[in-house]
């Protein structure tokens, strides 16, 4: 799904999600484990304010462990808990109920001491586009979706979803957008696929690609397309691919088109195994080290 962002668009997802903030104890930030600064809306912050968060680093499955660490105490440097998880294969998500519950102790303690009755954590998942929201949504309810009716004071459609008997979800989660401002930013979205038309030149993205994993992965490169050496100019880099793996025009020259379309299939679909596109040491030089 392609979600063209226009200034409407983006006040009425913040007002739709600042509207279910009210209902809930607590939001699930959903980002992408490959992409942690990228993946998170630029003004999640301002957004939420101060109701408590969980971040969930999903598609963990398809990021570098080592890097995911790093992510993880990076939060914990901000002030926020977060977990990795696999919404598609259902990993770490016993631990959100928990975590969850950790999170709120206080609040719900200070709910008992005034004699509230103990009742469900009410929370609601919200990321950009792609970052696995419904995946989530299904995974944390089984087959079992017990929608719990329409509660006071929700909106009419919205319903609440039972996670076990100590958690309700929100069942439609926020859509936030992405930071497309930078381009950057947008490289890494569309090598992880979270924008799949892109408008980005294919060859730019491939050449992107390639320089990153020369750079923090030469070995990984080299074995997959047997470069003794990984030429610095970029026609070679190319020609090598293209002639290995037989992406040729007609007339058999090298279609660079093609060997850019491989090289992103190839990222996307894992062939390069586990790889993260960023680290929280690159973000010294980003405006997000707040
Ligand atoms: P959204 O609601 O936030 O827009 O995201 P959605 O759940 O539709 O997930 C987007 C894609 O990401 C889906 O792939 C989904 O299967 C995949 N996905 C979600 N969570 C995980 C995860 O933890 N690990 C992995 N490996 N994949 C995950 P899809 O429907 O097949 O779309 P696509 O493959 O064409 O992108």
């Amino acid at each position: 799904m392609t979600i063209q962002w226009f200034p409407g668009h983006m006040a009425k997802a913040r007002r739709e999600v600042t509207e279910k903030l009210k209902l809930v104890d607590i939001i699930f930030e959903l980002i992408d484990a490959r992409i942690p600064y990228s993946s998170r809306n630029p003004m999640i912050d301002e957004i939420i304010h101060h109701k408590p968060r969980l971040v969930l680093l999903n598609k963990a499955d398809m990021a570098d462990q080592e890097v995911t660490k790093e992510w993880i105490s990076f939060f914990a440097g901000q002030g926020f808990r977060s977990l990795a998880v696999n919404a598609q294969a259902g990993e770490g998500l016993k631990e959100i109920v928990q975590v969850s519950k950790e999170i709120l102790q206080e609040k719900f303690d200070r709910l008992k001491a005034k004699g509230v009755k103990p009742r469900a954590i009410r929370a609601m998942i919200v990321g950009i586009p792609n970052s696995g929201k419904s995946t989530l949504i299904n995974r944390l309810v089984k087959r079992n979706i017990a929608k719990t009716g329409n509660t006071p004071g929700v909106t009419r459609s919205q319903q609440w979803i039972k996670v076990g008997k100590e958690m309700e979800l929100l069942d439609t989660p926020g859509i936030l957008w992405p930071k497309f401002e930078d381009q950057e930013v947008g490289m890494k979205l569309a090598i992880t696929g979270a924008i799949k038309d892109t408008l980005l030149n294919l060859q730019d993205l491939a050449v992107y690609a390639l320089k990153f994993l020369e750079r923090e992965y030469p070995e990984r490169l080299k074995e997959r397309y047997k470069f003794s050496e990984i030429p610095d100019d970029l026609v070679a880099l190319f020609d090598h691919i293209g002639t290995l793996r037989g992406c040729l025009t007609g007339g058999a020259m090298v279609d660079y088109d093609k060997v850019a379309e491989l090289v992103i299939r190839e990222i996307r679909s894992q062939k390069f195994g586990r790889l993260s596109f960023e680290r929280p040491i690159d973000l010294q030089t980003k405006e997000m080290n707040r």
